[in-house]
């Protein structure tokens, strides 16, 4: 297959594969998480599903795509029907479509909220408010009012958003559509090389100026305090466990089919053990040092660790666009700090919606010989169309998130482990996996890739299904409802594709 794309350099391709990993939930999921979670005793279970679940994923995934990439495939349809001779193979690589596709539908949105709010914090444009002498709740309020006038978030069955959020939402996929239209190397790659590299910077001068942060109500360390005070009870807690397990699974962008299109651009021989290994690193360092020493340490030294600890549970959003913002009008220099916060979620986003939005654009152009500029257009086209529900239609991001981002992640992953180390062959996925590598993995992992992994995910779906999905199907509203039905036609759409594809592929 000598036409397909290639990453140009080893370093952007890690670079690549680390902006495709850090994305909001490292400065935003993180913090808010592990608050809630047992604060120092939630890295325990963290570090466990690193290493018995991610890790080994994510060789997984990188060996699936490197496999397929050098047969003229990078997504999971084909490839799946290559390492596994059975019609129902191409069919579960559906998920690797869907997934990443219905995702990208409302990631964009959320990214052009930062793109916005970077741009207004600049610009002086977000509430100013006045010492913060009043109560957190008090002194939120304006900002809480902000955000859902942008947003349009309310009460009702429809959202209202403002001009302004609907005028970034088609700035951010003016940007999207610029990078890949440029493709892997002339796109991705260098904007990773360039992005990647600002967003650490970013966030070290970010970290510097909340560790220096004092106020009457405490300061930056009593937040890192309260951040990583091991709660040792709560090891006990099933919860915590479910809850490091999803967030190692959510931030290292494992389950979607983005790493193994992006590893679908490594040639045959190029390293995958270390490469793997070095993006993760740099995905950790950007989530456990940077993430957690930025929003809730600032909440913390702000409005007090007692505060902080309601802000956490308010959630993430809450987080980045309320409190956050609220922190900065008060501080010398506030309108740079805050924009060079937005801006640092904004480059985290972006080099992380195009890794979502690459594989079926990958798709189109491998499997029907698009050529790369319409496959772009075409996605972006139904991307823009599909991402009017999450904007407009009350409920439905939470809606997408929980389907695609949350539950069919873990059951996609279960799947390709099993495909690759039960239903291939496990003598020649643990070569493939190894082949051209820089360091050799130990045994051990072959035997935690081929039963321990798996028995994880299974026990995580079971866990899901019995215990979150009834509960969850039983209190929806209407609004729910039409979000699953355009769900279904969705994989609907992706099935008959592949059908059509397949077909046709016989017939030659
Ligand atoms: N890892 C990203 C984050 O930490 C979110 C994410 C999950 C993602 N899956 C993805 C990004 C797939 C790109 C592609 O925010």
């Amino acid at each position: 297959m000598p036409n397909r794309e290639r990453w140009a350099t080893r370093i952007g391709l890690i670079l690549a594969m680390a902006g495709n990993a850090v994305g909001l939930g490292n400065f935003l999921r993180f913090p808010t998480q592990a608050a809630q979670n047992g604060g120092g005793v939630f890295m325990i279970p963290y570090m466990i599903s690193l290493v018995l679940i991610a890790i080994p994923l994510m060789w997984v995934e990188w060996a699936i795509g490197r496999y397929g990439g050098v047969r003229g495939h990078g997504t999971t349809p084909a490839i799946f029907r290559l390492l596994w001779q059975h019609p129902v193979a191409k069919y579960i690589g559906v998920l690797g479509l869907f997934v990443p596709f219905v995702v990208s539908c409302y990631y964009v949105y959320i990214e052009s909220w930062t793109l916005g709010y970077a741009v207004m914090s600049l610009f002086g444009m977000l509430p100013k408010v006045s010492a913060a002498s009043a109560s957190p709740e008090v002194y939120l309020a304006p900002f809480k009012e902000f955000l859902n006038s942008y947003t349009g978030m309310g009460e009702g069955d429809f959202y209202h958003p403002s001009l302004k959020a609907y005028i970034f939402l088609l700035i951010t996929m003016g940007l999207n559509v610029y990078v890949l239209i440029k493709g892997i190397s002339g796109g991705i790659e260098r904007l990773a090389k360039v992005a990647m590299p600002l967003l650490f910077f970013f966030a070290i001068v970010l970290m510097i100026r909340v560790f220096t942060l004092e106020t009457s109500h405490g300061s930056a360390v009593a937040g890192l305090n309260f951040l990583w005070e091991p709660k040792w009870s709560e090891l006990a807690n099933p919860k915590v466990w479910l809850a490091a397990a999803g967030q190692v699974f959510f931030t290292l962008s494992l389950g979607f089919g983005a790493i193994i299109t992006y590893a679908s651009y490594l040639k045959r021989n190029d390293d995958i053990t270390l490469s793997a290994l070095t993006a993760s690193s740099l995905n950790e360092l950007a989530e456990v040092v940077l993430g957690g020493s930025i929003a809730i340490p600032a909440a913390a030294a702000f409005f007090g660790v007692a505060a902080a600890q309601t802000i956490a549970a308010s959630g993430a959003f809450n987080l980045a666009f309320v409190s956050l913002p609220a922190i900065f009008a008060n501080i010398p220099f506030g309108q740079f700090f805050g924009f060079l916060w937005f801006i640092l979620l904004f480059f985290a986003g972006l080099t992380s919606s195009v890794a979502i939005t690459q594989p079926v654009i990958a798709f189109l152009e491998d499997e029907f010989k698009m050529e790369r500029r319409l496959a772009v257009l075409s996605t972006m086209f139904v991307l823009f169309f599909v991402a009017h529900v999450a904007v407009f239609l009350a409920g439905a991001l939470d809606e997408m998130d929980f389907w695609a981002g949350t539950f069919f992640v873990v059951v996609f992953a279960l799947c390709e482990v099993l495909i690759f180390f039960w239903a291939f062959n496990p003598s020649q996925a643990w070569a493939e996996i190894n082949r051209g590598g820089y360091i050799k993995l130990p045994r051990l992992f072959f035997y935690i890739m081929r039963y321990v992994t798996p028995a994880f995910l299974f026990l995580i779906t079971v866990w899901w299904v019995v215990t979150i999905l009834p509960g969850y199907l039983m209190e929806s509203r209407w609004t729910s409802w039409v979000t699953r039905e355009i769900l279904v036609a969705i994989m609907a759409v992706f099935c008959f594709l592949v059908y059509f594809q397949d077909k046709r592929r016989r017939r030659k």
